[in-house]
This record gives structure tokens, sequence and C-alpha cells, in this order.
């Protein structure tokens, strides 16, 4: 009897050691889920293979003025989106605008970043000035604010792409007129296709940019306020403009 309570109280402490040490080990890390496929906000750098950008900078100042301890998961735009309606991710920054149908399913910070949708074209196109006369078909990410306002203009036939690059590639290539995405994003492939491509009329949307949490996690979201607040205050947002965005 004696050795089966001996025996049990060992199990049951190799059992709590294992617990304690699988508890923080790597696991209990901030997941933050990033679609980075979104320049120069989240994208993977290729000569390094380590995601980078504006949105990065912003979440790793966030975390070190907090003290958390953060983990980026590159995941494509929809299953980011479903992923934090569900919970799967504590937090999402992926230039995601507030919108009120998203903020029934996830909770947002503070807006981070003012940015509005805006059309390229073909440099050598001479029909499409601007919304009034899109026409034809037109690419844009699927599921993102730029895909819903193709959907509402009547001459343009929305193209959805997982990547906003491979749309940019089917412009040049002459497989669609038109791209629609946030205006950043546009001006930075127009910046480094500056023969192609070119900006037709003006950013048609104000909208802005804030960080997702999931339902509940009410402290993680007051934390992350706290961060945005004070790295705003110190001018970090104008920084990583500077050193991120085209000017
Ligand atoms: N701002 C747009 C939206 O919220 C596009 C965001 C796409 N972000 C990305 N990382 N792919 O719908």
């Amino acid at each position: 009897m004696k050795k089966l309570i001996l025996l049990g109280i060992s199990v049951l402490m190799l059992a709590s050691l294992v617990f304690t040490s699988c508890s923080s080990g790597g696991t209990t890390k901030i997941r933050i889920a990033t679609d980075a496929t979104w320049p120069p906000f989240e994208y993977v750098n290729d000569q390094t293979g380590e995601i980078e950008g504006f949105d990065i900078d912003v979440m790793n100042a966030i975390a070190e003025r907090e003290n958390l301890d953060i983990e980026f998961i590159n995941v494509g735009w929809d299953a980011l989106l479903a992923g934090m309606a569900q919970g799967t991710y504590d937090a999402a920054i992926s230039s995601i605008t507030i919108t009120e149908e998203r903020a029934q399913q996830m909770l947002f910070s503070n807006p981070y970043f003012e940015a509005g949708q805006i059309i390229t074209v073909l440099k050598s196109n001479t029909t499409i000035t601007g919304k009034d006369n899109l026409t034809g078909m037109v690419g844009a990410q699927l599921g993102t604010t730029g895909a819903m306002e193709v959907e509402k203009i009547a001459g343009a036939t929305l193209k959805n792409y997982d990547d906003i690059g491979l749309a940019f590639q089917d412009l040049m290539n002459g497989q669609i007129v038109a791209v629609v995405c946030d205006n950043p994003v546009a001006l930075g492939y127009v910046g480094k296709n500056p023969d192609k491509l070119k900006i037709v009329g003006t950013t048609f949307t104000d909208e802005n940019y804030g960080i997702a949490v999931a339902k509940g996690k009410t402290d993680l979201l007051a934390k992350i306020n706290a961060g945005l607040q004070a790295i705003i205050a110190e001018g970090l947002i104008e920084e990583f403009s500077m050193k991120w965005l085209e000017k």
C-alpha cells in the first residue's frame, strides 16, 4: 500500500513537471496573423525570407512598449479573416480596414493609418481616367475593401486574386485593364514600375486600418491600444511612414 501511494505521488509530480514545462515553453507566445502579400505594409523579403514592413514595425514597437511576447503567423487573407472570427489567432495586423461588418466578428484597436482605394492602369492607357469610366476586367485581392468597391462599379468586372502582386503582373501583361487596391500599395507598385504603370483619379474611399483582436480578448486589446497610443505620441507612425511609404 505504501509503495502504491509513493508511486501515485511520483506520477503526480512527474505529470505536474511535464505540464509546467509545456505551458512555460514556446506555446505562450501571442499569435499575430498577417497576410504578408501586401507591400509595403507586410510582405516576405525575398532576400532574407523574413516578414517585414510598416505593420510589422508598428506591431513590434507596440509589443516592446507593452512587454508582449509575440510571433507573426503568415496566412492568406481569407484564412486571416475567418481565423480572427473563430479565435484561431490572438490578433492580426494586416492593413485591415475597420468595417462595421468585420467589427461584429472581431475587436479592433483604435485606428493607426488612413488609406483609400485607388485605380492603377497601364501607363499607355488613355481611356480610363478614374472611377467613372472604369470599364472592363479589374483586379483586386479577394475579400478586400478594394474587391467590394469594384463590385459597385457598373462597368467593371471583378477578377479576384489571392495575391495583389499577381494582379499587377496580369495588368502589365494586358490580362486585365486595372487594379484597385489601397493607395500606398498601388504607389509602391507604380514606384517599382514607373515606365509601365500609372495611377488615375484620386482615392475614392476613406478607410482606417486597425489591429484586429479576437473577441473576448479585451485585456490584449487594452494593451495594444495603450502601446499604440504611446508609439503615436512618440512620432513612430510618421517615422515608419517615412521609412516604408512612397512619397
Ligand atoms: N485594407 C484592405 C481591407 O481591409 C486590404 C487589406 C489587405 N491586406 C493584406 N495584408 N493583404 O480589405
